[in-house]
């Protein structure tokens, strides 16, 4: 059985970008666009982007971009039928089915599919619970007893598995499973080769979507030797590091309270849901990692823990939080009563004191640390520790107007100096953007290599009019590098020092009329609007010339191209159009014999490529940088008492800064 075209066709028609990304990432309206963390990379400000007008996402940071079945496909690891699937079901389509004659095979393939081993295994031990008499008996009665609803057992999708050897590696063999995938999922213990889980209630774990990825079992009965809990081991679909139990059945109203709780155990999540308070998933005990808080941040920023009333809760409370400040999250911790776990405490007090006490007692992540340090810190020595250790939290907070709120508030609570306080925060501040900075390098690095790597793979050619590595970032001195469009003649007379200028004026020449399709303007009209006002500092004679009169043309409304420029009355500028304007293409003849379609320049022409784009900015941010040391140098030679040249000069340094800050925000990249 497959899917008409018919269907697929319509699905496809019917399916709106921004309802489907919603459903995963949180998004906010931005002029035409919408805009959200992208769950594709690890990122703090927003450069994930949905254009409903084109039905598409992009992320300008990492470069993932697609229609709605890309987005599934990438997000969610589905096939394109998979897709297809989900969002029929999401807009009531009845798929049409038409029946192949290998109909038998392609059943055989999805039974392969390992979301669909593990949903027959979910199927199983809910049935197990249900219909057997030691269901029943053992597992219904026990969550009974714990008082969980029968509303509430469905909606986990809780289940029972026996204490039967292989009862469930027999059931699934005979329905054509095959041993391999079951393995493949853990379900079969690797040592003993019986069923992983026995004589235990089942709990799935699903992923955002709700598909199951894993479970967890916990025993039945008294059993010294084994362990309370057991979990499936990490699988293909299984990466504990990225997984918080319960956010699929929290995702909606998490986002709708704009706060998630997090809690410890599985039971502690049921219990609150049991008891309306459903914004709450668990980490399961592990450490937080920076992807499970990105999981969070992309639905809230607002993340409140609430942790057991014993000293182990209080330790893994400071575990993990300077990340979940890193991530810029607002953190709030609440301590539940000695000896309670949320869920034994919300059994005993109702749901009416629950929520009133973790509104009322939660604290601030950073005074609550400086409570619990403070109580240590009899000392000088102890106490300037403590200091270092909060300074070290408050560095980690992304928000400078976080930060000096806090900094306020520690510097009057600990009686310290306010400025010497700003003044250590500046250091780790510093020292946590070098730290984030490498991390940042490493995994762009790792990316690249692995998107140069699918590229050869794929045998796409790279475009030749673009330099394969980013970023043009020209050390002073270093020789021009002699890529496509470097000028002939100009090539006499242009230092080295030269060569950022050159590179602006050759985007310019080449690219100036393209379009960007997100941005919705010319590259020429977002270099101008990034940069133009800072052409004047443009060293080199011809280039500033060129510039300026590029500047003029834009803010006339006129295309910026080659054609323009090549026929100008000015010998100067038509040479340089005619030297940079035509891209040098260097088609490789083993492309043709490959079987390669050589892209013709009109299709290049017509949309700038986005990962271009990216180069571009590169260029733009290291001119910026270039600039702005060389203003700097000009104001320390000033004569102290030329106050008004001093003043032009910093007016310059400020606004420089500002395009800096702004360019690298759109870069993802940190300015020191
Ligand atoms: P509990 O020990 O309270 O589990 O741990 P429980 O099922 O409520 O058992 P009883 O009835 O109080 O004795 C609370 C949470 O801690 C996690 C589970 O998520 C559980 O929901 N936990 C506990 C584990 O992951 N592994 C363990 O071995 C124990
Ligand atoms: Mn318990």
């Amino acid at each position: 059985m497959s899917i008409s075209k018919k269907s697929i066709q319509q699905v496809l028609e019917t399916a709106q970008i921004e309802d489907v990304v919603g459903e995963f990432v949180h998004l906010k309206k931005s002029g035409p666009r919408l805009k959200g963390l992208c769950p594709f990379h690890n990122e703090k400000t927003p450069s994930f982007t949905v254009t409903p007008s084109h039905n598409m996402f992009k992320c300008f940071g990492c470069g993932v971009g697609g229609d709605s079945v890309t987005f599934l496909k990438e997000h969610e690891k589905f096939t394109f039928i998979e897709s297809i699937e989900w969002l029929a079901q999401k807009y009531g389509i009845t798929l049409e089915k038409v029946v192949y004659s290998d109909e038998q095979q392609q059943k055989y393939k999805e039974e392969e599919s390992l979301y669909i081993v593990n949903d027959f295994a979910q199927a199983y031990f809910v049935k197990q619970l249900n219909d057997t008499e030691e269901g029943r008996n053992i597992a219904l009665q026990y969550f009974k007893e714990r008082g969980y609803r029968d509303d509430i057992i469905e909606k986990f999708g809780l289940g029972y598995t026996s204490s039967a050897k292989d009862g469930f590696i027999q059931v699934a063999i005979n329905k054509g499973f095959k041993l391999e995938s079951l393995k493949q999922l853990g379900l079969v213990s690797s040592s003993s080769g019986n069923d992983f889980f026995r004589n235990r209630v089942m709990f799935p774990i699903k992923s955002i979507s709700g598909k199951v990825i894993a479970f967890a079992g916990r025993i039945m009965g008294q059993n010294k030797k084994a362990p309370k809990y057991i979990n499936s081991p990490e699988t293909e679909i299984y990466l504990k590091s990225k997984v918080v139990y319960g956010i699929y059945e929290a995702k909606k109203a998490i986002r709708k309270e704009d706060e998630c709780l997090l809690v410890e155990g599985y039971t502690d999540v049921i219990s609150l849901h049991q008891n309306g308070i459903e914004n709450v998933v668990a980490s399961s005990g592990t450490a937080l990692t920076i992807q499970q808080l990105q999981l969070i941040k992309r639905n809230t920023p607002n993340l409140k823990i609430i942790y057991d009333g014993d000293a182990a809760g209080v330790n893994a409370a400071l575990r993990g939080l300077d990340l979940a400040l890193e991530q810029d999250l607002n953190v709030k911790i609440v301590m539940l009563p000695d000896g309670d776990d949320p869920d034994s405490f919300i059994k005993k007090v109702g749901a009416t004191v629950f929520r009133t006490f973790i509104e009322e007692k939660a604290d601030d992540f950073i005074f609550f640390k400086l409570r619990l340090l403070e109580a240590d810190a009899d000392t000088p020595v102890k106490k300037t520790a403590m200091i270092k250790d909060i300074i070290s939290s408050i560095g980690r907070i992304p928000d400078p107007l976080k930060r000096n709120l806090y900094i306020k508030e520690c510097a009057q609570r600990l009686q310290v100096d306010e400025q010497i306080l700003i003044g250590e925060t500046n250091k780790a501040v510093k020292e946590v953007l070098i730290q984030q900075q490498k991390e940042t390098a490493r995994i762009e690095r790792a990316a690249q290599q692995e998107r140069a790597k699918k590229r050869a793979e794929s045998g796409l050619p790279h475009d030749p009019s673009l330099p394969l590595e980013p970023p043009p970032f020209f050390e002073e001195g270093e020789p021009a590098p002699m890529d496509g469009g470097f000028p002939r003649e100009a090539a006499k007379t242009v230092s080295p020092k030269h060569n950022h200028e050159r590179e602006i004026i050759r985007v310019l020449m080449q690219h100036g009329d393209q379009q960007l399709k997100t941005e919705e303007m010319s590259v020429a009209q977002y270099v101008i609007e990034k940069i133009g006002s800072y052409f004047d500092e443009f060293e080199h004679k011809d280039y500033k010339a060129m510039a300026l009169y590029c500047r003029e043309l834009v803010k006339k409304g006129k295309p910026v191209n080659f054609k323009q420029l090549a026929s100008h009355e000015e010998d100067v500028f038509r040479e340089i159009a005619l030297d940079f304007g035509m891209p040098k293409w260097s088609i490789s003849p083993n492309w043709e014999k490959k079987g390669i379609p050589l892209r013709t320049q009109p299709d290049i022409e017509q949309n700038f490529r986005q990962d271009a784009m990216k180069e571009v900015k590169y260029l733009m941010l290291a001119w910026l940088k270039k600039v702005s040391k060389q203003n700097m140098e000009k104001y320390k030679d000033l004569d102290v008492e030329d106050s008004e040249s001093m003043m032009k000069y910093l007016k310059i340094h400020t606004k420089i800064q500002e395009a800096e800050t702004a360019l690298a925000k759109e870069l993802n990249q940190v300015i020191l």
